[in-house]
């Protein structure tokens, strides 16, 4: 008896893990650049460092995703030969983001070696590709109210004029009005290390994320020659201005009261939605892969409700960080199972992901599961997201370009508190009060400019349509 109670136990532990066995049948990432110049400076660019970062971070998926012999393996993904129609890969048109969305992607799909990178033509020739049988995979454009790196300003490109407006507010809030006071004397004790890109009229709150920016990108690249006064940054002042940079940036990119503050974070979300949802329909890729800066990281945190896991989701992410949206499933088989059995799982990894790294998985919407299920996923990030164009149009205050065609409902949205089926509650309470407030701001962004605290800057526009709101559609084709 003791004995068949003891196989029994052995019975139940081997055909445990085969029974729960997890299968991964999707996935979106989405990707911070890496290192890369101080934006100061103009002309940003990804650094050599910085390519092998976002390298390394997708050689890191690579392993994770597409080895098939994973625990982690994308069901049916191609291992080594790229199948384009499995993986959709977007960036903003930004050289840093470009460059690091290519970057990442060779690691995520490798060369493949002279022998599979090679063919045979009618006439009995064999030719190779290129650099070993480097894969080449298409970047699409998304216009997705992203920054650009150039950008010192947030919302500056976001085309978006009532995200602009109510980042602006954040220069009327107590926080930023208390903090610009109280942390003055701290960043003019910095001067001198600041007098090659501040003058003393800047060096202050307003440009919480530039200093740091200036200083951090110093601080890996600069030999002591290169850096004067560097014995100022000492750690403890490093963490400072790290801390002042983090709440200067979550307050410019979410505000709970004001949800088209956080629009770049909300477009994502719509993104992603429709990536995983055509996964699951089969009407598209198996893995969707974006590459932002951290604004977008911080709106999406925002309105994923992430600080609620933990606190660190106010702060700006390290360069190559990475995010997960997972579709998993326990159904046994192959194959897609039905959507109630398809479990949605986000993960993190804070900076480049190399070796024994692992992601760390946590709940969304303030659940306390790491687990969601798809449907519950799906009615939460619609309440969040921008999933169509009308909805956008009404949000952003626009109502020419491409937003002219709808704007019977755009102009009707300015009444409404939500639209159709997103919910999304209009920004600002009333056009009396938005006009208010950007008479306010009209008078401040003089002031700003005044003092040379920062300049909007103009998207690049190489290759892509950057018609006002022709940048702003959600199209990812
Ligand atoms: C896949 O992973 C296994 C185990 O980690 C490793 O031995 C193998 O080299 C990997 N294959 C490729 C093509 O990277
Ligand atoms: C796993 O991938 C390798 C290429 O990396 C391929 O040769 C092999 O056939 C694949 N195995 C299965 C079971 O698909
Ligand atoms: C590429 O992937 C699609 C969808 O998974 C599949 O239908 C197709 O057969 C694949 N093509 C090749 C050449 O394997
Ligand atoms: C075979 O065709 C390729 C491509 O058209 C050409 O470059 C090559 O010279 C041809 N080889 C021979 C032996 O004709
Ligand atoms: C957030 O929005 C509310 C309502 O508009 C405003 O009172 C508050 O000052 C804002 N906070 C920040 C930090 O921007
Ligand atoms: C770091 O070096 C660059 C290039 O020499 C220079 O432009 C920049 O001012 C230096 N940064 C600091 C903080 O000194
Ligand atoms: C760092 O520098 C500040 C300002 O000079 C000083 O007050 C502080 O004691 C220093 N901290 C450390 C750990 O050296
Ligand atoms: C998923 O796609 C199907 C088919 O296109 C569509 O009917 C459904 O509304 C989509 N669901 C979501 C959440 O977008
Ligand atoms: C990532 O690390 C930075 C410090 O390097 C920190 O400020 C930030 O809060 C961290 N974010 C998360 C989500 O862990
Ligand atoms: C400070 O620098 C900014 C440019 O960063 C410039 O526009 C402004 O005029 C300067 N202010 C003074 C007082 O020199």
């Amino acid at each position: 008896m003791r004995t068949s109670f003891q196989s029994g136990l052995l019975l139940a532990s081997m055909m445990a893990p085969l029974a729960s066995a997890e299968r991964v049948v999707g996935a979106y990432i989405f990707a911070r650049h890496g290192d890369r110049t101080a934006k100061v400076s103009g002309n940003t660019e990804l650094t050599d460092l910085g390519y092998r970062e976002v390298f390394d971070a997708g050689s890191f998926y690579n392993a994770r995703y597409i080895n098939n012999s994973s625990a982690k393996y994308i069901e049916g993904i191609s291992s080594n030969v790229v199948n384009l129609t499995q993986v959709q890969a977007s960036a903003p048109v930004d050289a840093v983001l470009q460059n690091s969305g290519t970057g990442f992607l060779q690691g995520v799909y490798p060369p493949v070696g002279a022998t599979m990178g090679s063919m045979k033509l009618a006439n009995g020739t064999t030719v190779q590709s290129p650099l070993q049988g480097y894969q080449l995979i298409p970047l699409s454009v998304v216009g997705d109210g992203d920054d650009s790196e150039d950008s010192s300003w947030l919302q500056g490109t976001t085309n978006c004029p009532q995200a602009t407006v109510s980042s602006n507010n954040y220069f009327l809030s107590s926080q930023y009005m208390e903090l610009l006071s109280s942390t003055n004397d701290f960043y003019h004790s910095l001067s001198p290390m600041l007098t090659a890109a501040f003058n003393e009229s800047s060096t202050n709150f307003l440009n919480a994320y530039e200093i740091f920016d200036y200083l951090n990108v110093a601080r890996i690249h600069n030999s002591s020659a290169n850096f004067p006064h560097s014995d100022l940054l000492n750690d403890s002042v490093y963490h400072q201005l790290l801390t002042l940079a983090n709440a200067h940036e979550y307050g410019l990119a979410y505000n709970k009261s004001e949800p088209v503050r956080a629009i770049a974070g909300a477009i994502l979300a719509g993104e992603i939605l429709e990536g995983l949802n055509d996964t699951i329909t089969g009407a598209g890729e198996l893995l969707g892969l974006q590459f932002g800066s951290y604004g977008t990281f911080l709106s999406f945190f925002g309105l994923m409700q992430l600080p609620k896991a933990s606190i660190d989701f106010t702060g700006i992410p390290d360069y190559a960080s990475s995010f997960v949206l997972e579709l998993v499933t326990d159904a046994p088989g192959t194959g897609m199972p039905d959507t109630d059995e398809i479990n949605v799982r986000f993960t993190f990894h804070n900076g480049t992901l190399t070796g024994s790294d692992e992601p760390v998985a946590y709940p969304l919407f303030g659940t306390s599961n790491v687990l969601m299920s798809w449907s519950d996923f799906v009615s939460e990030t619609q309440k969040i997201a921008v999933t169509d164009d009308t909805n956008l149009c009404g949000m952003c205050g626009l109502t020419t370009g491409s937003c002219a065609t709808s704007s019977s409902s755009a102009s009707s949205t300015a009444d409404d508190s939500s639209s159709g089926s997103g919910g999304i509650s209009r920004p600002v309470a009333g056009v009396i009060g938005a006009m208010v407030t950007l008479a306010v701001i009209l008078g401040l962004e003089a002031v700003f400019f005044l003092i040379g605290g920062f300049t909007i800057a103009k998207r690049r526009k190489h290759g892509a349509v950057e018609s006002s709101t022709g940048a702003m559609t959600e199209d990812k084709k």
